[in-house]
Formats: C-alpha cells, sequence, structure tokens
C-alpha cells in the first residue's frame, strides 16, 4: 500500500477533500499520514482506520518517506518545502491545491474526466508534480471540455460570476456578516409595511459604504454589490484570475503550442460557493444544436444540460440547486444573433468539489490503479 502523506487537511478545501475521501472509501486503498505545521504529536482525524500521531509538515525527512503527498496547505508551504524536498532526492508524487507550481513546466494540471489522456501520458513520461487547476478553469472545462476536445472552439470569452469561497474561509464568513449587518440596520422599517422603500434603499447604501460593515477580507462591500476584479493585477489589463483562463486551460487540454484564446471579466457575486459563468463560444463551424448538446451532455459523468427554458433553468441553473453536489450543469444554449457559429452557454459548478477537492481526490485514485 502506498504511503501518502496529507498536509493542510484542515483548511476548508482539505476537509472537502477529507469528506469526499471518507465517502469514496480511498483511506481504504492507502496507508494515510497527516502533517501538521502547528500541532504536530497530537492524534489525527478520523479516516476508519488506525493512523499515526500528526507529523512535522516542514520536517524534510519524515516527508521523504512518502510516496505521495497531497496538499491543501497553499503556495507558500508549497514554495518553502518542495523545493528543499526535491533537493534532498524525493521522487516521489506531489499532488497539490495551489497554484504556485501550476504553470511549471514539468507539473501536469489534474482534471481527468477532460484531460485524461494527458495525464497518462504525463505519467509514462515520469511526471512527479500533478497540481490542481484554477476552479473557475476546472469547472468551464468540466462544462465544456466537450466541444473544446471536439476541436470546436476557436475561442471563448468567460463573463464570471464568483463565489466567496474562491476567496477563502474567513471571506465566506464575512458576507454572511456583511448580509447581516445590512439587514440589522434595516430590520425596524423593513417590519414596517409603512415605510418608504426608498428610505430603506438609502440606508441600505449607507451601511454598505460606511466603515461599521465588516470589510476586513474583501475591503469592500460584496454584499448586496459585486467586486469586479479578481486576484492581482497584471501589466496587459487583465486580472490575475482572467489571465488564468487561457493559460490554463490551454495547458490542461495539452495544447501550449497551439492555444485557444480566452478572455473575459472575472466578477466576485455574493454566492457561497458556487462559480457561475456566462460563455460566449466562437465555434469552428456551425455545429447544429442537438450536435452540441450531445456533444456536451456526453463528455463526463457530471456534466448535464439544462434546456434552454425559464422553468428548468431556474430550477437547476443556480448555486442555490447546484451547492454541496458534484453535478455540473450547462444551459442557455443558443446560437447567438451574430450567426451560427456564436454558441451562448451558462454554466455553475461547486468550487469546492470539482473545482479544487475532487481533481485532487481523484488523481490519488488514478495513483492507485
Ligand atoms: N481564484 C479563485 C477565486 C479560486 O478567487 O474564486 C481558486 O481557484
Amino acid at each position: 500500500m502506498k504511503k501518502v502523506g496529507f498536509v493542510g487537511w484542515r483548511g476548508m478545501v482539505g476537509s472537502v477533500l477529507m469528506e469526499r475521501m471518507r465517502a469514496e472509501n480511498d483511506f481504504a486503498d492507502i496507508e494515510p499520514v497527516f502533517f501538521s505545521t502547528s500541532q504536530v504529536g497530537q492524534a489525527g482525524p478520523d479516516v476508519g482506520k488506525d493512523i499515526p500521531a500528526l507529523g512535522d509538515a516542514k520536517n524534510i525527512d519524515e516527508l521523504k518517506a512518502l510516496d505521495v503527498i497531497v496538499t491543501c496547505q497553499g503556495g507558500d508551504y508549497t514554495n518553502e518545502v518542495y523545493p528543499k524536498l526535491r533537493e534532498s532526492g524525493w521522487d516521489g508524487y506531489w499532488i497539490d491545491a495551489a497554484s504556485a507550481l501550476r504553470m511549471a513546466d514539468n507539473s501536469v494540471i489534474v482534471l481527468d474526466p477532460v484531460n485524461r489522456a494527458v495525464i497518462d501520458s504525463a505519467l509514462d513520461n515520469g511526471t512527479k508534480d500533478f497540481i490542481g487547476g484554477n476552479c473557475t478553469v476546472s469547472l468551464m472545462l468540466m462544462a465544456l471540455g466537450g466541444l473544446f476536445n471536439a476541436g470546436l472552439v476557436e475561442w471563448a470569452s468567460a463573463q464570471t460570476y464568483q463565489a466567496a469561497s474562491g476567496a477563502g474561509a474567513q471571506n465566506m464568513r464575512e458576507l454572511i456578516a456583511q448580509m447581516g449587518k445590512i439587514h440589522g440596520d434595516v430590520a425596524e422599517k423593513l417590519a414596517d409595511p409603512a415605510s418608504a422603500i426608498l428610505d430603506i434603499d438609502s440606508q441600505v447604501a449607507a451601511t454598505m459604504r460606511s466603515s461599521d460593515l465588516p470589510t476586513e477580507h474583501f475591503g469592500h462591500s460584496l454584499a448586496g454589490s459585486l467586486l469586479p476584479w479578481i486576484d492581482k493585477e497584471m501589466e496587459n489589463g487583465q486580472s490575475k484570475e482572467e489571465w488564468k483562463a487561457q493559460a490554463e486551460t490551454n495547458k490542461i487540454l495539452g495544447r501550449g503550442d497551439n492555444p485557444i484564446a480566452l478572455d473575459g471579466t472575472c466578477v466576485r457575486i455574493g454566492a457561497m460557493r458556487c462559480h457561475a459563468q456566462a460563455l460566449t463560444v466562437k465555434l469552428t463551424r456551425d455545429v447544429p444544436l442537438d450536435e452540441i448538446y450531445t456533444l456536451i451532455g456526453q463528455s463526463n459523468d457530471w456534466v448535464k444540460v439544462v434546456p434552454n427554458e425559464k422553468e428548468a433553468t431556474l430550477r437547476d441553473l443556480t448555486p442555490t440547486a447546484v451547492t454541496g453536489t458534484l453535478t455540473v450543469p450547462v444551459g442557455r444554449l443558443r446560437k447567438l444573433n451574430m450567426g451560427g457559429e456564436y454558441l451562448n452557454a451558462f454554466t455553475v459548478g461547486d468550487q469546492l468539489l470539482w473545482g479544487a477537492a475532487e481533481p485532487l481526490r481523484r488523481m490519488l485514485r488514478i495513483l492507485m490503479e
């Protein structure tokens, strides 16, 4: 049995990973060893079998004894520990949720329902670093991978609606705290049916702009508003999140030499953990919609085509419907006024599942095959 070390398993992505691994009975097939940066020697989580006390996540000698390391600890940890570990001669598999090694030449971004062939050929060629992709990119490819893999995408533009979870656990808490503060400040007026809606509205605006609103993590009001910038500024005017779309999509698909152009605007909205995105896809030819439905719907076991009808859309194509599930619905599929080669699409996916933990869990399973 392979000895698999887990680092960062207590954080949000790590916890979702643990939950999924328990649900799929993955721990039965490995010898798990849990690590910590702060609670070395304490008891590890309940995984249905005996495990050693928590190891030291920064002790290279302890880490060197592992066949596989799965880390959800974050980029700083990767940048600190990974080079030392490789320099020490460690030749095991490194599976990482952080972006630090994503674009490295010797790593593969894992999303096996879409790029299993890329993963298999990397394994054959001795690749040892398998990195989870950006959540927005992974969710877009889970939804539309059928079109990409059929060579039907000339370019695509995504306008995103990204959940608070993508920014972190503290941001999710802050979003709810902001909602609560906004509601609290108008609760009395709201309870009075005779109160004027414009008075309520101006109080809401005042709260959203006030320094009393909790904004330590987002820096601004997200509740009742939106934030059209995610991650750092790039020199070309894109946000880093927008830059990732083209860079990571093409790396996932193994087409670095012949990249498909992707660009758009990434926006944070007040959803908890589901990212949504509206896509304009320029097809390489005018493919009939029924063929598009089939290509998309049959591309993996989790994608679900939602008919372009109001009731089905509002029932099945929302963060509320999708949150906490592995289903990736795609809907609003129709040709745009620009012509038969222009496809409209809208998709929603759980940012913590297919957007983060699930591709890592499945990569570990691939190594056990
Ligand atoms: N960068 C993403 C976001 C999350 O901020 O929503 C992780 O891929």
